[in-house]
């Protein structure tokens, strides 16, 4: 009998994580959910904890007993926060809290479950088109994200003889609460947002779990950022 698989993954009570979460159940994953609220989808597992501080730490025990002693696990480091400041403007404690969810928590998150993870398993991280490039006024969203893209490519590096391979999705604009909640209820912007890609539309949520999906079941996938955003028009 082939071994159990398992997706531990951060942030899928909406957007992006919970179509990944759906699309792993589905391909019949075990799927563990780490986030504040719950994922709402049937036979998801929920584990209550918020990343952007160090108290989950010490129940990290919850995590841990609910797998084997080696099992493989798709771990994809979804969950993040985007704050609006300038380099003019920015507050040190609200580099600090970017980064403590969208790069530290990872980095942890890692530590603790890389002594558990067999070969045949992957870390997928979530970046951003702002990992490879900035826009305005999203200062330590940018930064963090380009963080997340150096924190995959060491992963690589570090993990060689583990036969755990690792890849950052880069997600153009998606039909999220946080692309929501970024834009505000401005119809131009988003008109003017789809003028500018390709395809000519917003992504959708279960477009992304399909590639970080796919990330996850093909190991010549290493080491390699994938853009998924329906193509930027050049200007
Ligand atoms: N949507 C886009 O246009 C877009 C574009 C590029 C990249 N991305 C990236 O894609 C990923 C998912 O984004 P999304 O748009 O799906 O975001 P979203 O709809 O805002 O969902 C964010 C998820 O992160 C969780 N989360 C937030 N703060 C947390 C905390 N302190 N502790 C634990 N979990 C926390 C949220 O759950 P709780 O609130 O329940 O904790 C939620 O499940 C992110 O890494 C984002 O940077 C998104």
């Amino acid at each position: 009998m082939s071994k159990a698989r398992f997706l531990i993954i951060t942030g899928a009570s909406k957007g992006i994580g919970r179509a990944s979460a759906q699309r792993f159940l589905n391909a019949g994953y075990t799927v563990i959910n780490i986030s504040r609220s719950a994922c709402d989808i049937a036979g998801v597992h929920n584990i209550g904890w918020d990343l952007s501080n160090q108290d989950w730490q010490a129940s990290e025990a919850q995590l841990l007993d609910m797998l084997p002693e080696q099992a493989k696990i798709t771990l994809v480091h979804n969950a993040a926060v985007m704050t609006k400041e300038t380099v003019a403007d920015i507050r040190a404690d609200t580099l600090r809290d970017v980064l403590e969810l969208n790069v530290v928590a990872p980095a942890r998150l890692n530590t603790r479950l890389l002594k558990v993870m067999s070969e045949g398993s992957s870390i997928i991280y979530i970046s951003s088109t702002l990992g490879t490039k900035a826009v305005a006024n999203t200062h330590a969203y940018v930064v963090s994200k380009h963080a997340v893209i150096g924190q995959m490519r060491a992963t690589c590096q570090d993990l060689v003889g583990r036969q755990i391979h690792t890849a950052a999705i880069c997600p153009g604009f998606t039909e999220t609460e946080m692309l929501s909640e970024h834009l505000g209820a401005n119809p131009e912007m988003r008109a003017q947002i789809s003028a500018n890609i390709v395809l000519g539309r917003i992504a959708q949520p279960a477009e992304i779990a399909e590639t970080i999906f796919f990330a996850s079941e093909n190991p010549v996938i290493n080491g390699t950022v994938i853009d998924a955003n329906l193509g930027q028009v050049e200007n």
